[in-house]
């Protein structure tokens, strides 16, 4: 089979690791970038694609088979039905959408035209993901009674110079906390309550640099989030689970799950169990069951191409990371409003 001809759209921090995965993947083709910002053209990895300044120049240019974006969230939504109005099955970067009401219209659309929307909640096809999931779902926890998510790392001075990352919106929840609500409902399910605090004690901007939530599952699981992005902290999975080789990693915990049977880390995939008698006065026996680390944006990109060929049915479709997107927004209103909120 000829490999599937991909152009990808944005060529900023992310579309760069989009761009790398599609030059090592040999079941596609990279067939344009395009950026209006010159320096971020400059900056990509490869010197042989042909570059353009829009997304609609390189359609025409180059008629791909399926497309990524990796742009600003706000063009997410009229770019993909761009692609979609062409046929064209998109990856588009998360969040699906800035609001509930053009994720849905999003999602409405692609199903009525029948083209696949595939979104970059990347850690879904983190093998130690699907692991934890394979053990969840397989019952070997019994039944989760709470999970506890560690979010805290530091984000440098220059990550900041960027105006909308001092304001609101640009902050950890919509950015960094929305990867943690898409793996809690992959893991346990959907979420009906959260409640919030946020601060900006560390940086005093507009928007927050850190955050407690806590969230009440529909299966009745429990689970509590610390988020900062101000703290000289390892315990984040960003930094722990190596999914990043530009960050220093540290071999921290970042999320645990206790069932009554048995217990779970991640990203270190040990499991706690008695093997014996059970109880506080019996020693735990622990056993890892890491699987062969993988990157997920070289596994995310080979589901995209499956998913183009109508192969496979997106693991994150856009209905999937609507509901993500509005469980991450109700985090925002139960910290501005100082109630419980449910998802949209
Ligand atoms: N899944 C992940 O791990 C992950 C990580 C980082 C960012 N993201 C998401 O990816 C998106 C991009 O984030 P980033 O950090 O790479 O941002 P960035 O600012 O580094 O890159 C965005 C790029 O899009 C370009 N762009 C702007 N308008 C464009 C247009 N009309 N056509 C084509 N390109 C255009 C910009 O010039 C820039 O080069 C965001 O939605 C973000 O939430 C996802």
């Amino acid at each position: 089979m000829a490999p599937l001809r991909i152009a990808i759209a944005g060529a900023g921090v992310i579309g760069r690791t989009h761009i790398r995965a599609a030059l090592a993947e040999p079941a596609c083709r990279l067939v344009g970038i395009a950026d209006p910002d010159r320096a971020s053209l400059a900056a990509a990895p490869s010197a042989e694609v042909p570059r353009f300044a829009d997304l609609p120049a390189m359609l025409d240019a180059t008629r791909p088979e399926a497309v990524i974006l990796a742009t600003p969230n706000v063009l997410h939504v009229p770019m993909a039905l761009a692609c979609i109005a062409r046929s064209l099955p998109v990856l588009v970067e998360k969040p699906i959408a800035d609001t509930v009401a053009d994720a849905a219209a999003l999602t409405d659309t692609a199903a009525r035209a029948g083209v696949p929307v595939l979104v970059g909640h990347h850690r879904r096809h983190n093998p130690i993901i699907a692991r934890a999931r394979e053990i969840i779902a397989g019952g070997r926890l019994g039944r989760v009674l709470t999970a506890t998510v560690l979010c805290n790392l530091l984000k440098p001075d220059v990550y900041f110079d960027v105006v909308w990352r001092r304001q609101a919106g640009g902050g950890p929840v919509l950015i960094n906390l929305i990867h943690e609500i898409d793996l809690l409902r992959h893991l346990l399910g959907e979420i009906a309550e959260v409640q919030a605090l946020t601060a900006n004690l560390a940086r005093g901007l507009a928007v927050e640099d850190s955050a407690a939530v806590l969230l009440r599952f529909a299966a009745g699981t429990l689970a509590a989030i610390t988020l900062t992005d101000a703290a000289a902290a390892p315990w984040s999975w960003d930094l722990a689970a190596g999914e990043n080789p530009a960050f220093r990693g540290a071999p921290a915990v970042s999320h645990m799950f206790a069932g009554t049977d048995a217990s779970l880390s991640l990203p270190d995939l040990t499991l706690w169990q008695y093997p014996g008698a059970r109880g506080w006065h019996a020693e735990l026996a622990q056993e890892t069951v890491a699987p062969a680390p993988a990157d997920p944006y070289a596994a995310q990109l080979r589901h995209f191409i499956a998913v183009a060929r109508g192969a496979a049915a997106p693991l994150v479709s856009a209905a999937d990371a609507t509901r993500t997107l509005a469980t991450t927004l109700a985090v925002h209103r139960a910290a501005q409003d100082g109630v419980r909120a449910c998802p949209d």
